[in-house]
């Protein structure tokens, strides 16, 4: 015996289940009041994610709340160039800040491996949230895409179209790629120690997809994924993956044929039908309620749940929204979306 079933799997497996499992992305956080009183017991959100103990009761919390079927390990996906050697700190309410890689010479500086051991503490922290978990319920542990991970690094911080990674990539291609190729292989050796650790399976937040064009997809995001994909897979055989190049919408159709994920998450603004008939016939999807009706809550939340439901509902689907929870968004809408979903 395999012990008890965990939804999620089921659906990574391509197995509908009747009632589709749930999770939200950026579940553990700021919308919770238990989430601060545990975040100011620390100074800096990076000590939170580095205190096992700590990092395990905030991603434990949102399961106790709720009963999602997938806990997320409480971490980010900036803590990789963190490990590379280019520090990040977070203030309240500002984008995160990193030393910026504005030339060659920067990316040539970096740190050619990951220093696992400042990761240590992520493992560990799988360790102590499996040995408390649900048995029903997934783990998910996850990266950033490799692109996305460079626009902040590139950067220094997030932008609104990030136009200095775009610039980077289109006047220092080579050097650009250098430091994608560096990422690729950090997070291949991330995620493969956190399946070592116990996730059940892991998700990719390429979070800034949808800014490049076609052909820079293909270059920054599809075939830098697929090397990840492909390399993690010979590292652990039984590897499940979750994709979310978050806006790609019709370049979503080259991505699957190239990366080979179990699912794939969805942003609200995708066309439905699209997403029905050229993606989640290829492949389990994962979404996509648009974080703002969330937030709105009322008639116009059940109608938007509604609709997620009679479009992927017929086949392989996982319920969460199409990006993060919002730090404003009532508790009570999060319960009336999930009696919805649920049936209750
Ligand atoms: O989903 C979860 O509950 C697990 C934890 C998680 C965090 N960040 C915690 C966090 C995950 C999966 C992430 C992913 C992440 N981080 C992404 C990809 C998904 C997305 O939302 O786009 C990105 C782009 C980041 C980078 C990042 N981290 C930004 C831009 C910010 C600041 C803006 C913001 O949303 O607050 C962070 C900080 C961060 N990461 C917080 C949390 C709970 C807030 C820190 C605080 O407590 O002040």
């Amino acid at each position: 015996m395999n012990g008890t079933v965990k939804p999620i799997i089921e659906v990574l497996a391509g197995r509908r289940q009747r009632i589709p499992p749930v999770w939200l992305m950026r579940q553990a956080g700021r919308y919770l009041p238990e989430y601060w009183e545990v975040r100011r017991r620390v100074e800096s959100f990076l000590d939170l994610c580095f205190t096992p103990r700590l990092a395990a009761e905030v991603t434990l919390q949102p399961i106790r709340r709720f009963g999602f079927d997938a806990a997320i390990v409480f971490s980010d996906i900036l803590v990789v160039p963190h490990a590379l050697g280019r520090p990040v700190s977070y203030e309240i309410g500002r984008s995160p800040q990193l030393d910026p890689v504005s030339d060659a010479a920067a990316v040539a500086s970096l740190s050619q491996e990951l220093d696992q051991n400042v990761l240590a503490p992520v493992y560990e922290t799988v360790k102590q949230v499996k040995a408390q978990l649900p048995e029903s319920v997934a783990l998910l542990g996850f990266c950033g895409g490799p692109w996305t991970v460079a626009t902040y690094m590139i950067a220094g911080r997030g932008t609104a179209d990030q136009a200095p990674a775009r610039e980077f990539a289109y006047r220092q291609p080579q050097e650009f790629g250098r430091l994608i190729d560096l990422l690729v292989e950090a997070s291949v050796a991330y995620l493969a120690r956190q399946f070592e650790a116990g996730v059940d399976a892991v998700q990719i937040f390429d979070t800034w997809a949808g800014v490049l064009s076609p052909d820079e997809f293909r270059r920054w995001c599809i075939a830098p994924t697929k090397r990840l994909v492909t390399e993690l897979r010979r590292r652990v055989a039984h590897a499940k993956l979750i994709g979310f190049p978050r806006g790609a919408g019709a370049s979503l159709v080259p991505y699957l044929k190239e990366v080979a994920v179990d699912a794939v998450g969805l942003d609200w603004m995708i066309d439905p039908e699209f997403a029905r008939e050229e993606v989640q016939r290829r492949v389990p999807v994962q979404g996509n309620l648009d974080p703002i009706v969330l937030l709105a809550g009322g008639a116009a939340l059940d109608r938007a749940v509604d609709t997620v439901l009679e479009t992927f509902g017929g086949g392989p689907f996982i319920f969460n929204l199409g990006h993060g929870i919002l730090p404003k968004t009532p508790i009570a809408h999060v319960e009336q979306m999930l009696r919805r979903v649920r049936g209750a």
